[in-house]
């Protein structure tokens, strides 16, 4: 089944893609700099999480998932809207896709530049801060600072949770955040990579939860910028256009109709499920929140 066409250089359509709801985090900054273009949301929660996945699975998870999405929805751009996904997949997703491909990458660099005290931390998922990729955006971009990481798959599950409506262990919060304070030069950090799309969704938690103030950087507003110098100019006929959003997620679950009314907040009201089949017509329906 292929999706209603409307691929109209006037109203473009972007796929934002995550594991999770992380990429939330990411469209809500598309979606507000662009808001006249119509974004579908994808989540691969069939096979949530990413970041405790070898990069191999990744790479081969990562390319099924997206190339049935594009065979299915057809967008005009991709944005893989997860670190973990990007460090590992990104080349491989760009060299059998015709449309461009853009991925979220921790902020390592404007971290590095705005830091004072050059001491600057990073978290992110345990893929994402194990992989080759970070290793040479820290030497690259960071070499003037010591740059403390840590990994962790709780900080996802949190995210999860509360996009849920469920509460959030701040507890379990301030002892993940207590890995990077807690580490030699920690007292000394002033700012902090959020390297994980799901983390900018516990913003007030993470602020509240942190031994001492620092700056929390994220990339979401680079990506939206990046996604509107793509595009180029929108037609001024589209201007007034408010398109309808909608998310597509890979296995129906209880926590995903627990999420409804959170992602009628993004605008996301049609919901719909796709299983990743990418050499066979892909099995899709939808259905409407
Ligand atoms: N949101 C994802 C990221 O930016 C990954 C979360 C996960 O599935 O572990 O890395």
């Amino acid at each position: 089944m292929s999706d209603s066409p409307n691929q109209s250089p006037a109203r473009p359509h972007a796929l934002v893609f995550d594991s999770g709801v992380g990429g939330l985090s990411v469209m809500r900054e598309i979606a507000a700099l662009l808001p006249q273009i119509r974004l579908t949301y994808a989540a691969d929660n069939a096979a949530f999480p990413y970041g405790t996945k070898t990069e191999s699975e990744l790479v081969a998870r990562v390319s099924a998932v997206i190339g049935t999405l594009v065979d299915t929805i057809a967008p005009d751009i991709v944005v893989i809207a997860c670190n973990t996904a990007s460090t590992t997949a990104l080349e491989a997703v760009r060299k059998f896709l015709k449309v461009p491909v853009i991925g979220v990458v921790p902020a390592v660099k404007p971290a590095a530049a705005a830091s004072q005290s050059r001491v600057i931390g990073l978290l992110g998922t345990r893929a994402t801060v194990a992989s080759p990729y970070t290793a040479t955006l820290i030497a690259q971009f960071a070499a003037c600072c010591t740059v403390l990481t840590h990994g962790s798959p709780e900080l996802v599950e949190a995210a999860e949770r509360k996009m849920q409506g469920l509460p959030v262990d701040m507890v379990e919060i301030a002892s993940v955040l207590q890995r990077l304070f807690g580490q030699p030069g920690g007292d000394r950090l002033d700012t902090i990579v959020l390297g994980c799309t799901h983390f900018p969704l516990l913003g007030a938690e993470l602020v509240a939860a942190a031994a001492h103030p620092v700056a929390w950087m994220d990339s979401g507003a680079a990506i939206a910028r990046r996604v509107a110098a793509m595009l180029g100019p929108i037609e001024p006929a589209a201007l007034s256009y408010r398109p309808a959003h909608r998310a597509i997620f890979t296995a129906e679950s209880q926590a995903v109709d627990r999420m409804r009314g959170c992602l009628a907040t993004f605008g996301l009201r049609e919901i719909g499920f796709l299983e990743p089949t990418p050499y066979a017509e892909p099995n899709y329906r939808q259905d409407r929140a």
